[in-house]
């Protein structure tokens, strides 16, 4: 398989032809760089994760065995992914990216864990996403058997975290300036001679939440640094068969958005300055990632049985509010999964949650020059 993928891929670098389906000009090389730089910064994470914790530690934390065994197994799916990637760019002559510095908010089994959770999601809204662009039948067919293993890593943190392993029958597509709004934030540097990406993130945009979110919830949209706007503004769900409409009001340090209905799980919304489409064009800022519905409890990993609890939350239309100062406080929010809080989902995507980088959109921007 690997030879007719590389001998499609070296046509089409070589051949440049204009691709009717992409609205951009990426070329298949730059989609393997970019999953690249999503399956480094995954491998990379799980290896730290694994380092900092151990099976003890899982166990101590309920996630009894063969949780630790089936984590060791998605680290080592990240790290083939890597080198799957990068062998399949050398052999078609083009660059490689290679890993970088990261900062990752996790400091415990349970907020690794929920980062963990969030980025699998990404990346199946990344790979989906991508698919579009992707010109070469060989490397679609790639990257959809990573999709469908990132898909099933997705589906069993998302069990383990009390979440509904399948949210809803169809996943979210993201962009590449999307999902590089989401991932930027945790790349500190790369080698400079990593090769350039046509992708620059969006100022970031983070949910304030305290509790499950429904339809109907009212939630807190904190804007991050280098959002500016003086025009219209609306608030965009992406899904895969486009935008759903969220009522919106401004508040001190951002919006308030009412979740709409048929929205369910790992969602993501924009806030756009057009109120027909959403574009690289027209997002002002995000995505923010909001998980929507009701928590069932952790499921058991294993012979130990971890009874499972019910989770208090916002009832639908409950609000949550900005702290009087107007500033985002997303690392003191907390989604209740099964026994233990753990950090929002979209929290722990944004600087504020972390010592990461409050200047997170400016380190965006300089990333891109820099390292991609
Ligand atoms: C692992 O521990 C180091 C040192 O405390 C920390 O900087 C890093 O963020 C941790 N990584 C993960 C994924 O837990």
């Amino acid at each position: 398989m690997k030879s007719s993928i590389l001998f499609t891929v070296g046509i089409a670098v070589s051949a440049a032809q204009a691709k009717p389906v992409s609205k951009r000009a990426i070329t298949d090389a730059d989609i393997l760089n970019y999953a690249l730089t999503l399956e480094h910064l995954e491998a990379t994470f799980y290896a730290e994760g694994l380092q900092n914790y151990t099976r003890g530690d899982f166990l101590n934390a309920g996630f009894a065995d063969p949780f630790y065994e089936n984590l060791m197994k998605v680290a080592s799916d990240e790290k083939e992914h890597v080198s799957f990637l990068t062998d399949a760019l050398q052999a078609a002559g083009a660059p490689a990216t290679a890993a970088c510095t990261y900062s990752f908010p996790a400091t415990d089994v349970e907020s690794f864990l929920a980062l963990a959770n969030v980025l699998e999601g990404v990346g199946v809204s990344a790979y989906l996403g991508a698919a579009a662009s992707i010109e070469s039948k060989e490397y679609l067919t790639d990257a959809g058997s990573i999709l469908t293993v990132e898909a099933r890593h997705s589906s069993y943190l998302r069990a383990v975290a009390g979440e509904v392993p399948f949210a809803q029958p169809f996943d979210n597509p993201l962009d590449f300036d999307e999902v590089y709004t989401l991932a930027s934030p945790f790349i500190v540097s790369c080698p400079s001679g990593n090769p350039t990406l046509p992708v620059k993130a969006f100022p970031s945009l983070t949910a304030v939440t305290d509790g499950t979110i429904m339809t109907g919830s009212k939630v807190f949209l904190a804007t991050g640094q280098g959002f500016a706007t003086t025009g219209p503004l609306h608030a965009a769900f992406i899904t895969v068969t486009g935008p759903i409409w969220a009522t919106v009001s401004p508040a001190e340090g951002g919006y308030f958005v009412t979740i709409p209905g048929g929205i369910a799980g790992q969602s993501y919304v924009v806030l756009s300055s057009s109120n027909e489409k959403v574009s690289d064009e027209t997002v002002l800022a995000g995505p923010a990632i909001l998980e929507i519905g009701a928590k069932n409890g952790r499921l058991s990993t294993g012979c130990t049985s971890s009874s499972s609890t019910t989770t208090s939350g916002n009832s639908p239309g409950q609000s949550t509010v900005p702290s009087q100062s107007g500033q985002a406080l997303a690392p003191s929010q907390t989604i209740q999964y099964g026994h233990s809080a753990t950090p929002s989902a979209s929290s722990l995507f944004t600087g504020a949650a972390s010592n990461v980088q409050p200047t997170f959109s400016l380190l965006a921007f300089i990333g891109v020059m820099a390292f991609l």
